[in-house]
């Protein structure tokens, strides 16, 4: 059996853990293969919220294995307080997580670095977790990975040239002896920490797939925030695209048969950044209240904007989505008109496609499709056919422009309230 990948198709946000979350009720093993504690993927599960920020979304279903791919950067302070706090709301994670060992460490510094970036104007509205100052040790190969980690006199070594390379900058926040007792701060405690969840994600997941089991591959971020392809360079350091899965997780691409792509019935980002369809006023702000358009990980109210479909065919090509999931449709309803951009105007002209330019991305202005809209409460549809016929309409709108299926439409948090296109259920979505 194939693999099956998930990803965003925005900005993130989308609501990929609502149906990671349902997937893998049928799956063994749930893989997450870029990012780190700077995803935050909300779950409501048997009337109880879960806040998941490392720990792949699997881990709330009871029979799957969850796995971080080497592609995902871990903060062991923050996996030690997420795996804690799971716990304490009754979620077994202590033999049903894996770690690979290549993953890469987000230390102390790391995050001290990004938020000194954030703070010294060059920021981006980055979440502050280290996230960019890591992934450049590691591409600039001076990283320390959970393997190194794990060994004392190794970590002592690298943690010492990490210091010397990176001085002049910390220099800058405080003694370097502080930011040396930073490093170090519960080194041994985390390290046993970590030390039972390592195996070897890349091994695992072709033994599964060897004998017929379902794997399922969990992104995080969006498709904007790509760093090859999203609005560079108010992207994430990572390629959240599905072709992120392979690299991120030790498998060929031989071994994926679907991409998911999960997209909202509108859009939102956080952070700077071009984005041509936002919207701001009394629709904006309705938006993000009804939605609760607030971030998982930092609280940050999300900027808003209408369904921006140059965006997400872009996001379909470079991700080659099998099918869509369209989440959260029932916060749209109340609002007329509704609009969706189907092409921008840039300096007088038609443009189609995104563009690469980050002034362009900027100066692109949308040229936009209205709908009447619809009203009512829309939690309570489970068959297409529950849907206001102004909701139909959209939805088929959306499939007819993208040339694809919206094989799942969801109308609100709970697992439930998921109005399901395709037969076979959520097994079916592998093949
Ligand atoms: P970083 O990943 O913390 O470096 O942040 C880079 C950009 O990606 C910022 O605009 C963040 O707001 C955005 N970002 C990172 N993770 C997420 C996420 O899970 N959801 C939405 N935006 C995110």
């Amino acid at each position: 059996m194939p693999g099956l990948v998930v990803v965003g198709a925005q900005w993130g946000d989308e609501g990929k853990g609502k149906v990671v979350h349902w997937l893998a009720s049928q799956a063994h093993l749930v893989v997450r293969f870029q990012g780190g504690n700077n995803a935050g993927h909300t779950v409501v599960c048997g009337g109880k919220q879960f806040a998941l920020h490392t720990v792949p979304s699997g881990i709330l279903a009871d029979k799957a294995l969850s796995l971080l791919g080497n592609g995902v950067i871990v903060n062991p302070r923050a996996l030690r307080e997420e795996v804690e706090g799971l716990e304490r709301q009754g979620v077994r994670v202590r033999g049903r997580l894996g770690i690979s060992p290549l993953c890469h460490v987000i230390l102390p510094t790391h995050l001290l670095l990004d938020g000194r970036r954030e703070d010294a104007g060059q920021g981006i509205g980055t979440t502050r977790k280290g996230i960019g100052p890591c992934y450049e040790d590691k591409v600039a190969r001076c990283g320390v990975r959970v393997c190194d980690y794990l060994d004392p006199p190794l970590f002592r070594e690298l943690a010492k040239s990490h210091l010397r390379l990176h001085a002049p900058e910390l220099a800058r926040l405080m003694p370097l002896a502080r930011a040396r007792r930073e490093l170090f701060r519960d080194y041994e405690a985390l390290r046993a920490f970590l030390a039972p969840f390592i195996a070897d994600a890349s091994v695992l997941v072709e033994a599964a797939l060897e004998r017929g089991r379902r794997v399922l591959f969990e992104g995080a971020q969006g498709a904007m925030l790509d760093v090859d392809f999203g609005t560079y360079p108010f992207v994430t350091s990572s390629n959240s695209c599905a072709g992120g899965a392979c690299v991120g997780a030790g498998v060929g691409p031989t071994r994926i048969g679907a991409v998911l792509g999960v997209a909202k019935a509108y859009t939102t980002r956080v952070g700077l950044g071009p984005f041509p369809t936002e919207i701001e006023g009394r629709v904006g702000r309705f938006i993000r209240e009804k939605g609760g358009e607030y971030g998982t990980t930092t609280g940050r109210p999300r900027r808003i904007g209408w369904l921006d479909l140059v965006q997400l065919k872009a996001a379909a090509r470079i991700n080659g989505f099998s099918r869509l999931a369209l989440m959260k449709l029932d916060t749209l309803s109340g609002i007329h008109p509704l609009r969706v951009c189907t092409a921008y105007r840039l300096r007088g002209r038609r443009v189609e496609g995104w563009p690469c330019s980050r002034r362009d991305a900027f100066d692109v202005e949308p040229v936009y499709e209205s709908f009447q809209g619809f009203s009512g409460d829309l939690s309570g549809a489970r068959r297409f056919s529950d849907l206001p016929e102004g909701a139909r309409d959209y939805v088929r709108f959306v499939e007819r422009s993208l040339g694809l299926e919206a094989a799942v439409v969801s109308v609100g948090k709970d697992r439930e309230q998921t109005v399901l296109r395709r037969p076979g259920g959520a097994a079916g979505f592998w093949r």
